[in-house]
């Protein structure tokens, strides 16, 4: 038996970590995924990756702008008419740090950035939850108790410690980490897991026009290298599958050893 049996949901899935954690899906064997991203061509190159992995995987495209409310409810309305049902989460949308200290950044961007990256994440994780709420568990992959769903945010390593010139992303993604404990604790008793993932410098299409600037980051990590996006999702699957039926509230991070140096 597929360790996905359920429907997955992936928002930010045009790109990136989002991308290759709905391709990864689909190669693991779920047969039910939904794709959601501002950028329509991106869902449909995402689409095109599904089918070629998996032909069989029925694929829903929903053009989403997190930070909207609305556009929200529409994406869980859509893929609860077309599905039934939300299982394994991934809320991956999200935009990159401005680059500029406190007194040079604006209000504006303060909110932009948080408005995507923290408020978006809570919008969709809250009316994922809120499905999730009104569903049975599946059977799982031996047998034990399944879950009503599974939540992975994905916030930053970034989350975790500081860095130059980065207060808007880094409070966002610190926001995501505090935001995934807390529902953690308030849907435990209604059997709804919430994880997320910390990734470190990751090679996607966010990162790549920067990895000559990122090349000190990078070295941070003992590792030494940036971690690539099937890395990520690799451990979105593992969190969402009901082989992690134990873990809660967790903040995974994948960053080849940054935080701890
Ligand atoms: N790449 C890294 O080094 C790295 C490190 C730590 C955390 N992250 C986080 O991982 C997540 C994915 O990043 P990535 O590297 O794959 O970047 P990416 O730019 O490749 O993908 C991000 C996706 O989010 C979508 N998006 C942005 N704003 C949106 C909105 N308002 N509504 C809907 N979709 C929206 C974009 O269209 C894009 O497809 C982000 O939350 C990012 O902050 C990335």
């Amino acid at each position: 038996m597929s360790l996905y049996p359920g429907v997955a949901l992936i928002t930010g899935a045009a790109s990136g970590i989002g991308q290759a954690t709905a391709v990864s899906f689909a190669k693991e064997g779920c047969g039910r995924i939904v794709l959601a991203d501002r950028n329509a061509s991106g869902l449909g190159e995402t689409s095109a990756l599904i089918k070629d992995a998996a032909s069989g995987c029925e694929v829903l495209k929903v053009q989403t702008d997190v930070s909207k409310v609305d556009s929200v409810q529409h994406l869980v309305d859509e893929a609860v008419s077309h599905f039934g049902r939300v299982d394994y989460v991934c809320n991956a949308a999200g935009v990159l740090s401005n680059n500029e200290r406190s007194s040079e950044t604006t209000p504006d961007e303060f909110d932009r950035i948080n408005g995507i990256n923290y408020r978006g994440c809570w919008l969709c994780s809250r009316a994922e939850i809120k499905q999730m709420l009104t569903q049975d568990p599946l059977p799982t992959h031996d047998g034990r108790p399944g879950n009503r769903g599974s939540v992975v945010n994905i916030a930053s390593q970034l989350g975790i410690v500081g860095r130059p010139a980065a207060p808007a992303y880094c409070g966002s993604k610190a926001a995501v980490i505090s935001m995934t404990r807390c529902d953690a604790i308030d849907y435990s008793k209604d059997n709804i897991r919430i994880n997320c993932v910390c990734p470190g410098v990751i090679d996607t299409p966010m990162t790549k026009p920067n990895m000559d600037v990122l090349g000190p980051a990078i070295s941070i990590a003992p590792m030494d290298r940036p971690g690539t996006a099937q890395e990520v999702a690799d451990c979105v699957l593992f969190l969402c599958s009901s082989k992690a039926s134990f873990v809660q509230g967790s903040a995974l991070v994948v960053d080849g050893g940054y935080v701890i140096n």
